[in-house]
This record gives C-alpha cells, sequence and structure tokens, in this order.
C-alpha cells in the first residue's frame, strides 16, 4: 500500500512539472489560424457550457412572444452578430471560422442554450474567445429580442424570415 502511494505521488508530481514545463517552455501553439483539434473545441465547449449552466439562474424572457419580438431581435442579429455567426439560408461567415475557437454558425446549426443562457452570453461575452461583452452596447430589451431570435434561429416561420430583411419594423 505504502508503495502505491509512493508511486501515485511520484507520478502526480511528474505529470504536474511535465505539464507546467509544457506551458512554461512556450511549447502551447498558439496561433488562431492553426486548425483546432476536435478535442480542444470540445473540451472548451464543454469548459464554457458548464460555466454558463452552473452561472445563469432560470431566467424567462420578460418580451411578449411573437413575431414582432423575433423580427426586432433578428434585425439587430443581423446588423452586428451575423458577420461571424452567420445569416438564415446563406453560407457560413468565413470571418466566424478565424476564430479560435470558430464562431459557431447559429443560423446553421442553432444552438443548445437556453434563451436565459443567450441572453446571459450576449450580455457578459465569453472570455478569450471573439465573442465580446455586448451590455454595453444593447439594452436587456434588445438583447432578450436577440436571444428570442438566436434560440428559434433555425426554425424560423417564413414571415419572420421576410420581416427581418425590411427596412423599418411594421406595427
Ligand atoms: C467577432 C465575432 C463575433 C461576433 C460579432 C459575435 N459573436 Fe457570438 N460568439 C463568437 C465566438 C467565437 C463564439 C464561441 C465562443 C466559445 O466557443 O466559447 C461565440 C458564441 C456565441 C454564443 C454561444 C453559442 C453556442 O451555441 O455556443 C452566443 C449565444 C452568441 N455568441 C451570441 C452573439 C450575439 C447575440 C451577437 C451579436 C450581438 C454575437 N454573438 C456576436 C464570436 C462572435
Amino acid at each position: 500500500m505504502k508503495r502505491f502511494v509512493t508511486g501515485f505521488v511520484t507520478g502526480a508530481v511528474v505529470l504536474t512539472f511535465c505539464v507546467l514545463g509544457y506551458v512554461r517552455l512556450g511549447l502551447v501553439d498558439v496561433r488562431a489560424d492553426t486548425p483546432a483539434p476536435a478535442w480542444a473545441t470540445g473540451w472548451m465547449y464543454s469548459v464554457v457550457h458548464a460555466s454558463v449552466r452552473r452561472t445563469v439562474p432560470p431566467l424567462k424572457n420578460p418580451l411578449p412572444p411573437g413575431d414582432e419580438t423575433l423580427i426586432a431581435g433578428g434585425k439587430l442579429y443581423l446588423n452586428d452578430c451575423v458577420g461571424c455567426h452567420g445569416a438564415p439560408g446563406k453560407p457560413p461567415s468565413e470571418f466566424g471560422a478565424t476564430f479560435y475557437p470558430p464562431a459557431p454558425q447559429l443560423a446553421r446549426s442553432g444552438t443548445r442554450y437556453s434563451e436565459g443562457e443567450i441572453f446571459w452570453i450576449a450580455k457578459h461575452g465569453i472570455q478569450r474567445t471573439g465573442m465580446a461583452a455586448q451590455g454595453s452596447s444593447y439594452s436587456d430589451q434588445e438583447l432578450w429580442s436577440m436571444a428570442a431570435f438566436i434560440s428559434r434561429i433555425s426554425k424560423l416561420p417564413p414571415r419572420v424570415l421576410a420581416g427581418i430583411e425590411e427596412k423599418t419594423v411594421k406595427k
């Protein structure tokens, strides 16, 4: 038992030094234009997802559900988020692919986050990614309308898709 414990502790210490050495010797490749290995993207996604799940309380969208909210959110999305996250019915964003991790193509794949989580991510951003905090650029109402839009982005009715392209919101 004693030998097992000694071996275990020695192994843990050696492993820790190897990891620290790898990092401190500058062996980590920090270029954003190297292809992200699937395990790294998956791992980063898990870290962010777990943190968002833990931090965000169950938030309910205070805006009335309906086309008007979706269209208002869609117009904001098309104005500011589309460059990285892609537009409905259009090819994926090439600019979004230049980030590490690449910006998720929301218009193509949707998202696994809830509306409240989308609101929170848009407001606070995600550290060390291209996802900037938008809380100082948009009111909570605007962020909620974008959250409503994004949470339904892969199954929007044609009238909403047409509405977001119009210059002004119909009253
Ligand atoms: C400059 C590029 C860029 C812009 C502009 C941008 N994002 Fe992002 N966004 C990212 C990146 C990169 C990620 C991935 C972060 C990660 O994997 O942890 C991301 C992730 C997200 C996610 C999480 C989606 C998921 O399923 O993982 C949401 C929600 C989101 N962005 C909303 C928005 C909204 C709303 C806007 C516009 C107000 C916006 N983003 C603008 C780059 C951008």
